[in-house]
């Protein structure tokens, strides 16, 4: 079969799958925050913690597959893009980590255990502390959010990038 797709080199599937229930979980964690600010229901704010908690965990099986699986080799392009995407990647990484893990710290510290949909509880695993909870809800809100929105912002802009500029069929890669 001779369609433009078939020389693809793909991610892996168990990438792809990583890599797209981790996009609609961090979507998911930020709609239950927006309905929480809407309707400040407790329902929304201990949903947004389950699912941010649950991201937490995928990601941390996400690295173990990235370290184990082997990524597909990159398509034709000038060696400075090539490198900003590996660093933008590696940031994002980070980012969907940090982001839940200073949630979490955020509340713990605020003397608040954290309700998985009702299957199990993170305990209060620290001593509580007023200002350490404060510190991390800075963190988690003003700090590593707009960073999250940004890299995002960039990281779909460059797949548009390449798909309607280019044309260079990348994003058929993590299809
Ligand atoms: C990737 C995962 C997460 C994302 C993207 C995320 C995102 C957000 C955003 C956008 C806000 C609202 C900031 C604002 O406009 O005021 C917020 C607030 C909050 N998040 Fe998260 N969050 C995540 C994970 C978590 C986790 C795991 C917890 C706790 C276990 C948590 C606890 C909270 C709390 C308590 C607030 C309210 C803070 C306040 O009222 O000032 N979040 N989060
Ligand atoms: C419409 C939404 C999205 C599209 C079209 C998209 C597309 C892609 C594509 C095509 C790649 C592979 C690039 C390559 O082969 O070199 C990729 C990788 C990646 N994407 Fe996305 N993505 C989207 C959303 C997201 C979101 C929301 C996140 C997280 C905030 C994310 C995080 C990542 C990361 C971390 C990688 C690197 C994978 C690795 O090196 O293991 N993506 N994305």
């Amino acid at each position: 079969m001779s369609n433009i797709n078939s020389n693809v080199k793909k991610w892996s599937v168990s990438s792809r799958l990583f890599h797209w229930i981790s996009a609609i979980l961090l979507l998911v964690t930020w709609i239950m925050m927006l309905l929480y600010r809407n309707f400040d229901s407790s329902l929304y704010i201990g949903l947004h913690k389950a699912f941010g908690v649950s991201l937490l965990f995928w990601m941390i099986a996400r690295v173990i597959n990235r370290v184990f699986t082997k990524a597909p080799p990159p398509v034709p392009m000038p060696k400075w893009q090539l490198l900003m995407s590996q660093v933008s990647h590696f940031v994002l990484y980070g980012l969907l980590i940090a982001m839940p893990f200073v949630g979490l710290m955020m509340s713990v510290y605020g003397g608040r255990p954290v309700d998985i949909f009702g299957l199990f509880e993170i305990p209060v695993f620290v001593t509580p502390d007023r200002s350490a909870a404060r510190f991390y809800n800075d963190l988690h809100t003003d700090i590593i959010w707009p960073m999250i929105i940004a890299f995002t912002l960039i990281h779909i802009g460059a797949a548009l990038y390449h798909q309607f500029v280019k044309k260079d069929n990348l994003i058929s890669r993590m299809k």
